[in-house]
């Protein structure tokens, strides 16, 4: 493959990457710059691509150094219909706000890969807005690092109700799982710490009173959630994003049915082990 070229996103987190064409095959240097961009940066931007379903399973596979995963593992990559969409019937959030959040952050084993691909979008498109968590620790001033160590909090795919919920999309599962994890949570991959909460499935912090629980998580979520440290994408017909689902979240503003078309084709992998009663539903907040 040619040279690649890499271009940093934002001060905290994310690279474009320009030549890389997904249909040539991989050359390990390729290989081993791509998946060394990946731990490095958490976010990999591509534009102007022709990728197939298959090619987009094996590039977020590739990134993870999954390639060898097999596709009973891997849920919904299996086929070509997982879509987020106002248009497209039959697609997942369809409409409304997502507030900041990790997918699958209420399992023990959360989707280690996300990837987005725009194939019908028009403008103005609505952005999706992203935040390194792995940012937000190495920045974390030490007098909060050191109020949070050792604390443990709740994720929950049940509802949690916080902040401004206008037009927020609220989940609801017949038997929501939910799973304890550490707010300095060590990452299994690259093994740097996450300051691993989220707006919008940690419920609590284990052991503390409701008041303070909310107050300390309000302080970490100023810091996680500065508008500095985010970066939004507007969606251009052939971008694709892929990005650590767990260093990284992702957020959008209001997405109308009635709106411009905003179809992108979702990989999401590996996926956690689930009944049908824990796959969620959506609505509105209010
Ligand atoms: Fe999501």
């Amino acid at each position: 493959m040619d040279d690649l070229e890499v271009t940093q996103l934002s001060p905290a987190f994310g690279v474009e990457v320009v030549g890389f064409d997904p249909a040539d095959p991989l050359d390990d240097a390729t290989r081993q710059l791509l998946q060394e961009l990946f731990d490095d940066h958490g976010l990999l931007l591509f534009r102007d691509l022709e990728l197939s379903h298959a090619e987009q399973v094996r590039l977020c596979k590739m990134l993870i150094r999954k390639e060898g995963l097999e596709d009973g593992d891997a849920g919904p990559e299996i086929e070509d219909n997982f879509y987020i969409s106002n248009k497209r019937p039959d697609s997942a959030v369809p409409f409304g706000r997502l507030q900041f959040h990790s997918d699958t952050m209420w399992a023990d084993q959360p989707f280690e890969v996300l990837s987005l691909y725009a194939i019908d979008v028009e403008a103005p498109v609505v952005p999706t807005t992203f935040v390194s968590a792995a940012y937000a620790w190495t920045t974390l001033p030490a007098e909060l690092r050191a109020r949070v160590d050792g604390l443990e909090v709740l994720q929950t795919a049940g509802e949690v109700r916080r902040g401004d919920l206008t037009d927020v999309v609220v989940t609801t599962v017949e038997r929501p799982p939910t799973t304890v994890t550490r707010i300095a949570h060590r990452h299994p991959r690259t093994g740097q710490t996450i300051l691993y909460i989220c707006e919008q499935m940690t419920k609590e912090i284990v052991g503390c009173s409701p008041d303070d629980s909310e107050r300390l998580l309000d302080e970490l979520f100023d810091h996680l959630y500065d508008p500095a440290n985010q970066w939004s994408h507007p969606w251009r017909n052939g971008d694709l994003i892929v990005w650590d689902n767990i260093a990284i979240q992702h957020a959008r503003q209001n997405v109308r049915t009635d709106g411009p078309a905003r179809t992108l084709r979702k990989v999401a992998t590996p996926i956690p082990q689930l009944s049908f009663d824990q796959l969620p539903s959506y609505s509105t907040a209010d």
